[in-house]
């Protein structure tokens, strides 16, 4: 899969730092195949964090990722492009995750973590299916 889905999330429009973001991911050399800023309504957050639904998070989660626009994004690149960039992203935790990620150079909080990427081939088909169902 050269194609990943990516979510610049609620808290990345709210501090002016999707371009930040963009920019990184096109520096690096990804392509930019769709992009649409939108508020995620509950039932698409509920469906694509469906392997969450039950954990303490899980609310909380909703709520955060449902309260303003994200800016939506599919990425492609070479072989395995969702593998690069979840290396970009860094880990969960944004007080923790490595200096050089996004999360580790511009976030704080796990909830609150600028972005999204999908974790595996089957994730990045699976949800460029849900949030641009047209991209063939
Ligand atoms: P994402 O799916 O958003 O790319 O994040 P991820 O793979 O790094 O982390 P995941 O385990 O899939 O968790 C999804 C999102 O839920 C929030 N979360 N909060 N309070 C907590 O313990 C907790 N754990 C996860 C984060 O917003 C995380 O990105
Ligand atoms: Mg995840």
């Amino acid at each position: 899969m050269n194609r990943t889905f990516v979510m610049c999330k609620p808290d990345a429009v709210e501090r002016g730092l999707v371009g930040a973001i963009v920019d990184r991911f096109e520096r690096k050399g990804l392509r930019l195949v769709a992009s649409e800023l939108r508020t995620i309504d509950r039932t698409t957050a509920t469906k694509h964090y469906a392997e969450h639904e039950g954990k303490g998070f899980f609310e909380s989660l909703l709520v955060f990722i449902t309260r303003s626009p994200s800016v939506l994004l599919v990425l492609q690149g070479p072989a395995d492009t969702w593998q690069i960039v979840r290396t970009m992203m860094g880990a969960t935790n944004p007080a923790t995750a490595a200096p050089g990620t996004i999360r580790g150079d511009l976030g704080l909080e796990t909830t609150e973590n600028l972005v999204h990427g999908s974790d595996s081939a089957e994730s990045a088909a699976r949800e460029i299916a849900i949030f641009f169902p047209g991209l063939g």
